[in-house]
């Protein structure tokens, strides 16, 4: 098995898309600019999904053209339908990602509509990426709890990650979008799922709201999984999951990751600095304890 991990951070879309204030976007690109130096691979740059319902990230084309891309990393966007795929197609993108749930609740609060109605809105998206050469990324959202629906069973879970394989996601990203799970839990999800969709296509995605994400990472990592996303300085969480809390930090995971004797490529003390700089901008102290325990050492 490999002992390479590639880490998607998603701080410039997750992170950002949650946050109360609006971030100027001269930051917004200095951000994914600072991220682009640390050795990451992929950076989820923003987000093309209606700025009504996202308006903290309703300048995605500004971002994308500021950005400074980095030849070998790569910069997919969050879409949801196709004018959302035109939108960032206009600006650039050359890769973009697609997102439902396995739950129907949490889908219709996020998207407003069912699962099935936000396949057939994205279906045209991996259509006419597949002619134009753009690789699709695919999030399954509420693998191990709903706000609205509470348990959300495992066939469910299964059943929708396979569907956005077979449709031509490259990758699928099973996010605990609300941060419930647990190490044993997240194992097992991921395990149901990998038995219909081959691990190497597989990436997880854990948001730390009970305190579980870097031990889910641990977990899903030990059971084969080498695709996992975060966000720098521990930001992030959706706006129509109540209760979701930031995505694992990035710099957690690094640091876990090389401790375990897995590669990353990554700097970890430049990405600690980028964290650290992100949440002044913020105005709080960054979420990653290894960014305050390196900030103090
Ligand atoms: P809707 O209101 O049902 O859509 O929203 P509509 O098709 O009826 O369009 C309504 C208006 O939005 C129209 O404008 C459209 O033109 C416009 P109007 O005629 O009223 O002026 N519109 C758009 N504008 C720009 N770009 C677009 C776009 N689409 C429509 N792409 C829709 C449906 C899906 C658009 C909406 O619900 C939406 O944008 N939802 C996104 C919510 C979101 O971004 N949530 C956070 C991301 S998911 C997440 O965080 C989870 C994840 O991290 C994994 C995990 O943690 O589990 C990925
Ligand atoms: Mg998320």
């Amino acid at each position: 098995m490999s002992d390479f991990v590639r880490i998607v951070e998603v701080g410039p879309r997750d992170g950002l898309q949650n946050e109360p204030a609006m971030v100027a976007t001269a930051d917004k690109i200095e951000l994914v600019d600072r991220l682009s130096a640390t050795g990451l691979r992929s950076i989820e740059a923003t987000s093309f999904v209606s700025p009504k319902w996202v308006p903290q990230l309703a300048d995605a084309a500004e971002v994308m053209a500021g950005i400074q891309r980095r030849p070998g990393v790569a910069y997919p966007v969050l879409v949801p339908n196709e004018q959302g795929y035109e939108r960032a197609r206009a600006a650039g993108a050359d890769e973009v990602a697609v997102f439902t749930a396995a739950s129907e609740a949490f889908n219709r609060r996020n998207t407003n509509a069912s699962i099935d109605e936000s396949i057939e809105r994205f279906a045209p998206v991996l259509a006419r990426a597949r002619q134009d050469g753009v690789r699709v990324r695919g999030y399954v959202s509420t693998v191990l709890g709903c706000p609205y629906q509470g348990a959300v069973p495992l066939a469910d879970v299964v059943r929708v990650a396979r569907r956005l394989h077979d449709l031509g996601c490259y990758e699928v990203s099973l996010g605990d979008t609300i941060g419930v799970g647990t190490p044993r839990q997240a194992r097992d999800m991921l395990l149901a799922v990998a038995a219909e969709v081959p691990m190497a296509a597989l990436a997880v995605h854990f948001h730390d709201t009970w305190g579980q994400a870097v031990a889910n990472v641990a977990a899903c990592v030990e059971a084969g999984v080498r695709v996992a996303d975060s966000a720098v300085a521990g930001t992030g969480g959706c706006p129509y999951a109540k209760g979701a809390s930031g995505n694992v930090a990035s710099e957690d995971l690094v640091y876990m990751l090389h401790g375990m004797g897995i590669d990353t490529g990554i700097e970890l003390e430049a990405l600690a600095d980028t964290g650290r700089w992100l949440a002044a901008k913020l105005g709080r102290a960054t979420g990653s304890k290894v960014g305050r325990a390196l900030a103090a050492a």
